[in-house]
This record gives structure tokens, C-alpha cells and sequence, in this order.
């Protein structure tokens, strides 16, 4: 027995797969208490309001995780030869079901959505190194990709001989058709000079700005126009939004379980559909799997911890404790980052940055104008003026006029509060730990700052 009272087991299912089991604690007292309980580890103080940038992982999954990683240490090599491919095995069938993809070859563990960019644009680029696509070719992405994902493209496309074109999206974004018709023209454009789209990049939930993109429809334009691949990085959508690679028909989808899933850093999951040149999909990390398909080259990428990937399971045990499971926890942070964006909103006069049918368990939400946030370096003070001082944690943005926008245009389209033009927006998340009270308290420091005359250029984050 733990100290905490829990019991914690390792053990094996009849079939002989490795499980960690841990005791569930009591619900009887109380649905909040045991989820702040799960949660003991957050720094107090702190309205952690950003669960988007780096997930959260409970005290049951942490405790299982540990199990893993002493069971290793105890006899490394039967887990290496045994408890460790049966385990990731187990970890990988589970996500098949939940996926719904075909099969489990399908179905590879990396370390993150970094990791699987790395994969499918490393294969692009060596298609293009090798002649077999031509300098027309082209990647489309859109404008506000991920910077990992855009220096990617540079690293092993553009060096490669590939042509990238970005597709703007606006924002704040009203419609899910403005989507499409931004990224209808953007297949237009890219391929207007007679090259072939090899492959398409979408996001299912942008970063920053942040809204859910329409996949589905995204990947059947694709499809009608004859584009190669479609890669959708989801680095955010496990665990905030619907995950069915078959019904979206993606050939190569990424999605963390260490944001919304409760995993520990770092966990995704890659997923390759059968068809789609899997056998010409490799880790970047060599070892004496190479050439045994992407699910084992990934599932021994060196002696390393491999604890994230094997606590699948518990991470699924602790979802399940949640009335209506997966799809009820994302149905109440929807509902309450809605609910606390509009709140915020209000109390500053703002506007949301997009309609709640297009966010998941982030949205972003306009900051007064009286801030003055007119750069990137503003917006990165207020955020840290807000963690030293405030104890908000919460990512912001600055939106500046698209380039060659003149004033006038500006005037016309731009959203404004009661004092000028809205050019900041937080982003602000909702997971099960949060309260009301986080929010609160972040919308109280903004209004501070405001009564206080404080403008984003003077604020100090020492
Ligand atoms: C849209 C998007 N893609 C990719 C990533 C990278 O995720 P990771 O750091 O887990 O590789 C992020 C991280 O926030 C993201 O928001």
C-alpha cells in the first residue's frame, strides 16, 4: 500500500500482456475532490489556463508510469525481449479501436506530432532529392502551421528542391466556409504553374490562432483535385474533439496523447493508412528495426524510457472514470472554454476569435485595446508580466494587419472595442482541473492592468 493509500499492482492479463493496475480512489467524496487530488502535483496559485501548449498527466498515469519504469530497471532484458513489445502492442491495439482505424500496423507510437513531421517530410523530401517529383511540385500548408512543422518543410523539402505554398486563413475567423474557400484557392494557386500537389498539410486544431479546422471537407477537396497525401497534424485533437481517421479518410494523421489524453510527456499517435506508401515511411532514428515497417521501427528507437507509450492504458482507465468517458469530458470542456471565453469577453468588451461550432476546449478571446499590443514582443510581456506577477498562466497573441493591408482596410474589417482596434487575444484552454476560479482571476488582472493605465510596452516580467 502507498503512502497515499492507493494499491498499486503490476501484473499480467489472462492473454499474458503487461498491465499496471492501480486501485481506483473512492468517488464518494465528492467528483471535484478527487480530480484536484489527481492534480496535487500543479504548482498552487497558479490559474493554469493553458492546457494547450504542454497537456497535464494525473497522479494515477504518473504512479503507473513509474511501475514501468521499475519494472524495467528490475530485469531489463525480459522487458526488453517480452514486457516491452507486448506492452506497446497492447498500448497501440487500444488506440486502433479508438482511432477506428483499419488495422494495428497502422497504428505507430512516436514521441510527438514533431517527431511524425519529421517522418512524412523526410519522405517527401527524399522524393523530391531523387527526381521522382519535380520542381512544379508542391506542399501546401496553411500560413499559421506550426513552426515546427514549417521549419521542417524548410529543412527536408525546400533543401530537397520542393516548392511550398502557404495558404492564409483569416482571422478572427466567422465560418467554417471561410476554410474552404481559402484553401480552395490555395490548391488553385499551387497549381496553376502545372505542378502536382504531393502533399497537403492541415491542421484539425491550429495553434495560435487557434480553431478547429474542417478536416472532413478539407480532405475531400484534396481528393477531388488529385492531391497526392493529405497529412493532418492533430497534434491537439485526441481528447478534445472526434478522432476517426476512416470517417475524416486521411492517409497520415498525428495526434499527442500528452495534451488531452492525460499521458506523460511524450506520447503521439501516428497514423498511417495501409495504403498510403507506408512502406516508404521510416523513423529519423536508425536502429536494427530499419526496414520492419514504421510501428517497429518506432516502438525501438534506442535504449531510452519507453514508460509514456506503455501507460496507454491507464491513461484510458483514468477517462473512463468521467461520466461519459472521453466524449463526456470533451463535451464539458467545450462547453466550459465557451462558457468562459464569452465571460471574458464580456467583461472586457471583446469578442470571441471565432464562433464556439469552431473551437475544441481552447478558444481564443480578444484583450482590451487599452493594452496596446502592437507587436509580438507586447504580446510576449503581457504573458509573462501574467505569470510573474499574476499567477495566470495563458499564451497570447498578437494579430497584426495581413501585409500590404493599408489603413483603410484596417478600418473597415478589424474588430474594435469601445477604445480602438482589438490586436490581442489570449488563448485560453479548459481541462478537467480547471475552475471557475481560473478564470477569474485572469480576467481580473486584465482589468487591473487597464484601471492601472498599463500598456503592454511598460510591463515588466521581471
Ligand atoms: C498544431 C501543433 N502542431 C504540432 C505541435 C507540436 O507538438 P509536440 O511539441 O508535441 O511535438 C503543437 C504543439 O503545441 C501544435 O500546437
Amino acid at each position: 500500500m502507498d503512502r497515499d493509500g492507493e494499491d498499486r499492482r503490476s501484473d499480467n492479463d489472462e492473454d499474458g500482456t503487461p498491465t499496471i493496475k492501480i486501485k481506483k480512489p473512492r468517488l464518494d467524496v465528492g467528483h471535484s475532490h478527487w480530480i484536484r487530488e489527481e492534480f496535487a502535483h500543479h504548482q498552487l496559485g497558479i490559474a493554469r489556463i493553458n492546457n494547450g501548449s504542454f497537456g497535464s498527466c494525473p497522479g494515477s498515469v504518473l504512479a503507473a508510469q513509474r511501475a514501468w519504469q521499475l519494472r524495467f530497471l528490475r530485469q531489463p532484458d525480459d522487458f526488453y525481449f517480452k514486457t516491452l513489445p507486448d506492452g506497446i502492442l497492447k498500448s497501440r491495439t487500444l488506440i486502433k479501436d479508438l482511432i477506428n482505424a483499419d488495422h494495428v500496423d497502422e497504428v505507430s507510437l512516436v514521441d510527438n506530432a514533431t517527431t511524425a513531421a519529421a517522418i512524412v517530410l523526410q519522405q517527401i523530401g527524399r522524393a523530391f532529392s531523387q527526381g521522382s517529383f519535380c520542381k512544379n511540385d508542391v506542399v501546401v500548408m496553411f500560413h499559421c502551421a506550426f513552426q515546427a512543422i514549417k521549419k521542417s518543410i524548410q529543412a527536408y523539402v525546400v533543401r530537397s528542391g520542393g516548392t511550398v505554398l502557404e495558404i492564409q486563413l483569416p482571422f478572427p475567423v466567422h465560418s467554417r466556409q471561410q476554410i474552404i474557400s481559402e484553401f480552395r484557392r490555395g490548391l488553385e494557386r499551387a497549381k496553376a504553374n502545372g505542378g502536382t500537389v504531393r502533399l497537403a498539410i492541415i491542421d484539425h486544431i491550429t495553434s495560435m490562432p487557434s480553431f478547429v479546422i474542417p478536416v472532413r471537407e478539407l480532405v475531400q477537396i484534396c481528393r477531388d483535385e488529385g492531391v497526392d497525401q493529405v497529412f493532418v497534424d492533430a497534434a491537439h485533437a485526441m481528447g478534445t474533439v472526434p478522432v476517426d481517421v476512416k470517417h475524416l479518410g486521411v492517409d497520415l494523421y498525428v495526434t499527442n496523447l500528452h495534451k488531452w489524453f492525460f499521458c506523460p510527456p511524450s506520447v503521439a499517435v501516428f497514423y498511417c493508412r495501409k495504403s498510403a506508401l507506408s512502406s516508404q515511411v521510416h523513423h529519423p532514428v536508425v536502429t536494427q528495426e530499419y526496414g520492419n515497417g514504421l510501428p517497429l521501427e518506432s516502438s525501438w528507437i534506442g535504449t531510452r524510457d519507453y514508460s509514456s507509450q506503455l501507460v496507454v492504458p491507464s491513461a484510458l482507465e483514468f477517462v473512463k472514470r468521467f461520466e461519459g468517458g472521453l466524449e463526456g469530458i470533451m463535451k464539458r470542456n467545450h462547453d466550459g472554454v465557451v462558457q468562459m471565453g464569452k465571460m471574458l469577453a464580456d467583461s472586457w468588451g471583446t469578442i470571441l476569435g471565432s464562433p464556439p461550432n469552431m473551437c475544441s476546449s481552447m478558444i481564443m478571446v480578444g484583450l482590451p485595446s487599452r493594452l496596446c499590443i502592437n507587436s509580438d514582443d507586447d504580446a510576449s510581456r503581457l504573458r509573462s508580466h501574467l505569470r510573474v506577477h499574476c499567477g495566470v498562466e495563458v499564451p497570447t497573441y498578437y494579430h497584426h494587419a495581413s501585409p500590404g493591408e493599408g489603413e483603410e482596410q484596417l478600418q473597415d474589417t478589424s474588430p474594435r472595442d469601445k477604445d480602438g482596434f482589438i490586436t490581442g487575444y489570449a488563448r485560453i484552454s479548459y481541462q478537467v482541473y480547471n475552475t471557475v476560479e481560473d478564470y477569474h482571476k485572469f480576467r481580473d488582472a486584465i482589468n487591473q492592468l487597464v484601471e492601472d493605465g498599463k500598456v503592454c510596452k511598460f510591463l515588466s516580467a521581471e
